[in-house]
């Protein structure tokens, strides 16, 4: 069984609740990893199918080696999901972003080179990936892309600064040290939420339902979060699985978004108008879909996570009723 036991990090936030539900669905041993198991925010855990048996939650903080070491200690694989995403401005990049992806990400690789673990999995993302002005306007990004840090902190854009010094910092780790290493790079991800509180990705969607136009980006690419939870599993089982993934399936406008949401619920007070957008953007998730990567249509992940959001009760129609 040891071989079946792997830890996740960060396990009771939006994407890694997922890989811990598969995980647990396909017999895994999972050491969850949270900064508090009394919070109620961290309750969906254990009620996941299989989680009496197989899920053991150990309280670790990406800043403290030792915790993050204990849950490590007895596994095979180690999937590091957890690092701040900011739902509101970030007033110091430094402590509440750099500090915990980058010198986090450190101590993670470094708990499971002492525990000799076999395979490591870091998600990383695109804003690791898009943030740069040296790729060609007319081409998909590729794994080969990567954000200009300098050309991030230029344009405030401090969760891509932390997530390419922490990406960065994965790979050279791994070369100086030969850890098996992968990186999955998602873009927005949405879909039903399986915690109960509610992540930064999915507030852009619950944004667009209720009135706000939320793309200051421009042209957006996004993944269903059960995609992203396959994707990061895929790159973990595959043997083939090598160097960097984008994760991403579909490239969206708001307005495009929102004529698709209308058709099926007229009843939401949807954004009157949209920001202009200056460029769209364009993402290969080929190599992903090489290793064996499938997604749904995004009118499916549109549909669950408006049904899920109804029965949380996150929803106010136009007429103000809950
Ligand atoms: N959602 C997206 O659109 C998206 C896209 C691309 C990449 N990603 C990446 O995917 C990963 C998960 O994102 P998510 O959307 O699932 O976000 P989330 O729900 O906010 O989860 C983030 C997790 O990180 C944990 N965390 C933050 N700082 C920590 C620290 N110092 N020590 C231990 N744990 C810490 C949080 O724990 P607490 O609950 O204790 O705060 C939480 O479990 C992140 O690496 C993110 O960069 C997300």
């Amino acid at each position: 069984m040891e071989e079946k036991t792997v830890c996740v990090t960060g396990a009771g936030g939006y994407i890694a609740s997922w890989v811990v539900k598969f995980l647990l669905s396909r017999g895994y041993r999972v050491h969850g990893t949270v900064r508090d198991p009394g919070d109620p925010k961290n309750a969906h855990l254990m009620n996941l199918e299989y989680a009496a048996a197989n899920l053991k939650l150990f309280k670790a903080d990406l800043l403290d080696y030792e915790s993050i070491s204990a849950a490590v200690s007895g596994c095979t694989g180690v999937l590091h999901v957890a690092s701040p995403v900011p739902a509101v401005k970030v007033m110091n990049p430094e402590v509440e972003l750099y500090e915990p992806a980058h010198t986090g990400t450190k101590n993670v690789l470094n708990a499971c080179l002492q525990e000799k673990v076999k395979k490591v999995v870091v998600v990383s993302s695109v804003a690791a990936i898009v943030i740069t002005e040296a790729w060609p306007k007319d081409l998909a990004m590729d794994e080969t892309c990567w954000s200009d840090i300098e050309h991030c902190k230029s344009l405030e854009q401090w969760y891509c600064v932390a997530k390419t010094l922490a990406e960065t910092e994965a790979w050279e780790f791994a070369k100086r040290t030969r850890l098996n290493l992968v990186t999955v790079c998602p873009s927005i991800v949405i879909g039903p939420l399986l915690q109960p509180t509610v992540n930064a990705s999915s507030m852009y969607l619950l944004a667009l339902l209720q009135g706000t136009d939320p793309g200051e980006l421009g042209g957006m690419a996004f993944v269903d979060v059960r995609d992203t939870a396959e994707a990061i599993l895929l790159a973990y089982e595959n043997p083939e699985a090598d160097g960097r993934y984008i994760c991403s399936s579909h490239e969206m406008r708001n307005e495009a978004i929102v004529e698709m949401l209308k058709e099926k619920y007229p009843e939401f007070n949807y954004p009157k108008s949209f920001r202009e957008v200056h460029s769209d953007l364009r993402l290969s998730s080929q190599k992903l879909q090489n290793l064996g990567w499938k997604y749904r249509p995004f009118e499916e992940t549109l549909l669950d996570a408006v049904e899920n959001y109804k029965q949380c009760g996150l929803l106010a129609t136009k007429t103000g009723d809950i």
